[in-house]
């Protein structure tokens, strides 16, 4: 297995103590003329240590890593988001009527991983919860190599949620946990079959927030936490989700697009501070879109062109891909407007989906339960699959959707 960048782990100045020495004075330089911490402060800090002091080691990229993340964005495949927490499979379940035990729950998702013609076609790898990727199908063969099987690579939700973000704003803001003892968790999963892995960051926008506190807690986290992927051998997913859902959603889409492109912004200095490879991540970010209780809903065509301005202007090229989260859009306004944007075209990273409830909502009701359903379920998968795997190539039209 070759390295593939140029970073080098050594240092390039030979006078490695000499250099650390240095390198002390410079921070402490940068902090003179700052009287508090803040955006600016912090800003100048990083850049001064990244351009003068360029020996600083960078995580070691392995063509392993590269490879699944151009797996996950292959043209026409996306990834669908199966992660749910028990809590949240079981507000799913409430809304079918069915009682979520470990079988249902069995039950459910093997529905959806033994649908070989939606699973091999157009879905690049699942995102499981904790539960999934240690169970057993009926009979008997492990879940993950049921999807393997059908060509999708089997991934795992590692954050363990999203809290009250201590301090004055705790009622609103959250920070994502997990942290702790992440890398035994991460060696344990490669060795039950992971080789993706996602995170969940979690910004709340009002008309005062997300806080800069906040901003910065949860890049950095998400920085931390894909750092310690890539050095497990497993391709980051990082998602840093702008709500456009829950009690706060009345901002506009400007207002979105303001907040999406300052969090990733700061994402995205955290993943460098971090050394953190962007050749081997997935970029899984919302859309700019206004927030649902917002009285002026923009057009899909300009969700998606903010959309593509603001990725224009955060994520380097270097990435090779972004897989939308769904966030509460409908079925088909997140395939519309995945097309639309892959419709814009000359992007320099794969675009496609990475969703859940957009992905599965149609088949959750079509099984609702019942094992004599389970071709309907199925067939629902497919259809919303394929939908969306040709958004991901700009070629959904209101007429394919209609014709199924
Ligand atoms: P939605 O597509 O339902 O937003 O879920 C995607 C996801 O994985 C959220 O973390």
């Amino acid at each position: 297995m070759g390295h593939l960048n140029a970073h080098n782990s050594q240092p390039l100045c030979p006078q490695r103590d000499t250099a650390i020495l240095c390198t002390s004075r410079l921070v402490e330089e940068a902090w003179k003329g700052f009287t508090g911490a803040g955006p600016e402060a912090d800003l100048a800090l990083s850049a001064l240590q990244q351009k003068q002091v360029p020996f600083l080691t960078r995580t070691f990229m392995t063509e392993e890593l590269a490879k699944t993340a151009e797996a996950l964005v292959a043209p026409g495949k996306g990834i669908l988001a199966a992660d749910e927490s028990s809590g949240t499979i079981k507000k799913r379940f409430d809304s079918i009527g069915v009682a979520s035990t470990e079988d249902t729950r069995r039950d459910y998702r093997e529905m959806l991983f033994s649908a070989n013609d939606a699973m091999k076609n157009y879905v690049s790898g699942v995102i499981l919860y904790d539960e999934t990727i240690r169970q057993k199908a009926k009979d008997g063969t492990p879940l993950v190599d049921v999807m393997k099987a059908a060509g999708s690579i089997p991934g795992i939700k590692v954050d363990t949620g999203a809290k009250p973000l201590a301090g004055p704003n705790s009622k609103i803001e959250q920070i994502t946990e997990g942290l702790d003892g992440l890398r035994e968790r991460l060696a344990e999963y490669y060795k039950l079959g992971a080789r993706f892995a996602k995170w969940r960051a979690v910004i709340t926008i009002t008309d005062d927030l997300p806080s800069w506190n906040c901003v910065k807690a949860n890049a950095h986290a998400l920085a931390r936490y894909a750092a310690l992927c890539q050095e497990a051998g497993i391709v980051p997913i990082v998602e840093p989700e702008v709500l456009m859902d829950g009690a706060h959603a009345g901002h506009t889409i400007d207002r979105c697009y303001e907040v999406t492109e300052w969090t990733q912004r700061i994402v995205f200095r955290e993943l460098y501070d971090a050394r953190v490879a962007l050749e081997g991540i997935v970029l899984k970010p919302n859309m700019v879109i206004a927030g649902q209780k917002c009285p002026q809903q923009a057009s899909a065509q300009q969700v998606a062109e903010l959309t593509v301005k603001c990725l224009k202007s955060t994520v380097p090229a270097s990435v090779p891909g972004i897989a939308f989260l769904s966030g509460g859009q409908s079925d088909e306004q997140a395939t519309e407007n995945l097309s639309l944007i892959n419709e814009i075209g000359n992007l320099p990273w794969k675009v496609t989906f990475s969703y859940g409830r957009a992905l599965q909502a149609a088949a959750l009701k079509a099984w609702g339960g019942k094992t004599e359903n389970v071709a309907a379920g199925q067939r629902a998968f497919a259809h919303r699959a394929r939908m969306n795997s040709l958004a991901a190539l700009g070629k959904w039209t209101q007429q394919l959707e209609k014709a199924a």
